[in-house]
């Protein structure tokens, strides 16, 4: 009898409760916002479904404290600055977690918090220090959305399933993560030796920037994002939910790893039931370390 909350229902939140309630797994899904007529319309419209889902789900139009009652809670409540700059609403969206965490550990939540809204390292860094949880239950969704991204936009490149492409994005889930080539893929063989054996020319920059941007192009072109990011979270959701092991490249607090102290940031992670059972840290080539490291850094400059 596993509980989900949500915090924010707008176009994530909304989203991630309807495809939550399409795979089943949560018998409760509390939404909360602070907008009470969008809450009212958005619960009433999930319920309307509910016909359709294939397990029953109960959905509840809540308050913070009802939201403390589950047994994760996926934070996607924020205030997107029409100029769309990461800076100016991390500022507004910490103001809005020092208001909420407190009263969701107050009100006695135990469970794993999944952090989504922007600048999603930095505020799963706020979450974290706010809830006085162990780290490990405060995972911040990262670049495994932009992960996604790459294993899509490479797959399209050469023709193949998605499923095909061992890939990932690394660092900041903002315009300093990067694309480690090191690791890729492609039909279980490494990139490089695929490139050759195909004949293929890639333009690496070129395809990198397509993946750091793609956010960007959905945003300006509908004003929202919500299907990518509502299955990576339900992703992730799976993965405690069901005690899964699975490695997805989430954001989480560094002890050390690449030389990263004190900062949440992307590298694979395993995910199970304890929330980030285990941080990997890769076996980069000297550039991309470089490029880790300082993407961490400009994480932490949001923090200060
Ligand atoms: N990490 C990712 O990959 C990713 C992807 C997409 C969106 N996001 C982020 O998720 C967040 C939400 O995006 P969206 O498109 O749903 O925005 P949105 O504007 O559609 O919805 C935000 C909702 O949060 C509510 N809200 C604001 N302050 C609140 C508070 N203090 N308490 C409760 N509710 C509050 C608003 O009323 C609104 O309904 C943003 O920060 C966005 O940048 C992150």
């Amino acid at each position: 009898m596993a509980k989900l909350g949500i915090i924010g229902a707008g176009h994530v939140g909304e989203i991630v409760a309807y495809t939550r309630a399409l795979r089943g797994g949560f018998t409760h899904i509390t939404l909360h916002d602070i907008d009470d007529k969008r809450l009212d319309g958005v619960v009433s419209d999930l319920e309307d479904a509910q016909g359709f889902y294939p397990h029953n789900t109960r959905f509840i139009a809540g308050t913070i404290e009802d939201v403390a009652t589950s047994d994760m809670i996926v934070v996607c409540a924020g205030r997107i600055p029409e100029d769309g700059q990461r800076r100016n609403e991390y500022t507004g969206n910490y103001a809005d977690v020092k208001d909420y965490i407190p009263k969701v550990m107050a009100a006695g939540f135990k469970g794993i918090f999944v952090v989504v809204t922007n600048p999603c390292d930095a505020i799963a860094y706020r979450v974290w220090e706010l809830s006085s949880l162990d780290s490990t239950r405060v995972i911040g969704s990262g670049t495994a959305l932009d992960s996604e991204r790459s294993r899509t936009i490479l797959a399209r490149e050469f023709n193949v399933s998605p499923n095909n492409v061992h890939s990932m994005m690394l660092g900041e889930h903002g315009d300093s993560q990067f694309l480690p080539y090191s690791q890729v893929t492609v039909n279980d063989i490494p990139l490089k030796r695929y490139l050759e054996e195909h004949d293929i020319p890639l333009d690496r920059a070129e395809l990198e920037k397509s993946v750091v941007y793609r956010g960007h192009r959905a945003f300006f072109g509908k004003g929202s994002t919500q299907y990518g990011i509502a299955n990576t979270v339900n992703t992730i959701l799976d993965a405690v939910l069901y005690d899964e092991k699975k490695i997805l490249q989430v954001s989480a607090l560094h002890n050390g790893e690449y030389g990263v102290e004190d900062v949440y940031v992307s590298t694979p992670c395993v995910i199970g039931k304890n929330g980030i059972e285990e941080i990997v840290e890769l076996d980069l080539t000297d550039e991309e370390r470089k490029k880790y490291t300082d993407s961490a850094e400009m994480i932490r400059s949001y923090l200060v």
